[in-house]
């Protein structure tokens, strides 16, 4: 399967579906990395996307009259290097109907947090900031919502007191080891085994 797969920032995500496609064999694994996506230059997500020898697209919404255009723009550079699945891995933008209605159903999203609880940019800080004992992530479908659409599959992490004085920066780490190993085991799942969404429920075959 071809996976284009979307990032904002460090792309530890990213790097984790590298590393295991690199290991495992895109063959064995189900799927390999077509591109790489971001809507933002020079972040590391990027550079790490270069370094694995992996064609790249920038879509900035400056450079777009409308935040539609843009997601008009953002969809058609995807859709150029025809995915099977489309990740977002820690991409920080909220796609549009074009986008939807093109890749909907099979366009995967990962979060930090137990949805639906903490949805939205700051899932971390925001369990930390009801006081939550639980947290973890999410790694789901991506519908019209903000962070609404059907879960895949979901991973725990504990909260520690001492997660209170650092404002969730090691909590958050803490998250993404879990994410990043969710995110590698439920892209290769969907891959291999194909996969089919029945309201809420997402099974894998
Ligand atoms: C992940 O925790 C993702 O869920 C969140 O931002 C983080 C991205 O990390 N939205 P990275 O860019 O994959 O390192």
């Amino acid at each position: 399967k071809r996976l284009v797969v979307l990032v904002s920032g460090s792309g530890t995500n990213l790097q984790a579906l590298l590393d295991e496609i690199a290991t495992t064999g895109a063959e064995a694994y189900g799927a390999e990395i077509v591109a790489v996506g971001a809507d933002r230059d020079g972040i590391e997500g990027l550079a790490r996307a270069e370094r694995a020898g992996v064609t790249t697209f920038v879509r900035r919404v400056k450079d777009y009259g409308t935040r539609e255009e843009w997601d008009a723009a953002l969809a058609e550079s995807v859709a150029a290097h025809e995915p099977d699945l489309v990740v977002s891995a820690g991409f920080m933008k909220i796609v549009g109907k074009e986008f939807l209605a093109r890749f909907g159903g099979r366009f995967v999203n990962t979060h930090p947090a137990l949805l639906p609880s903490f949805p939205g940019a700051h899932g971390v800080r925001d369990a930390l900031a009801y006081g939550a004992r639980v947290t973890g992530c999410t790694v789901h479908f991506v519908d019209d919502g903000v962070d609404t659409g059907p879960i895949i599959a979901q991973g725990v992490v504990e909260v520690r007191d001492e997660d209170y004085e650092d404002e969730g920066v090691a909590l958050h780490e803490r998250i993404k080891e879990v994410e990043r190993r969710l995110l590698v085991d439920v892209v290769g799942r969907l891959a291999r085994n194909g996969y089919r969404i029945e309201g809420r429920k997402v099974v894998i075959q």
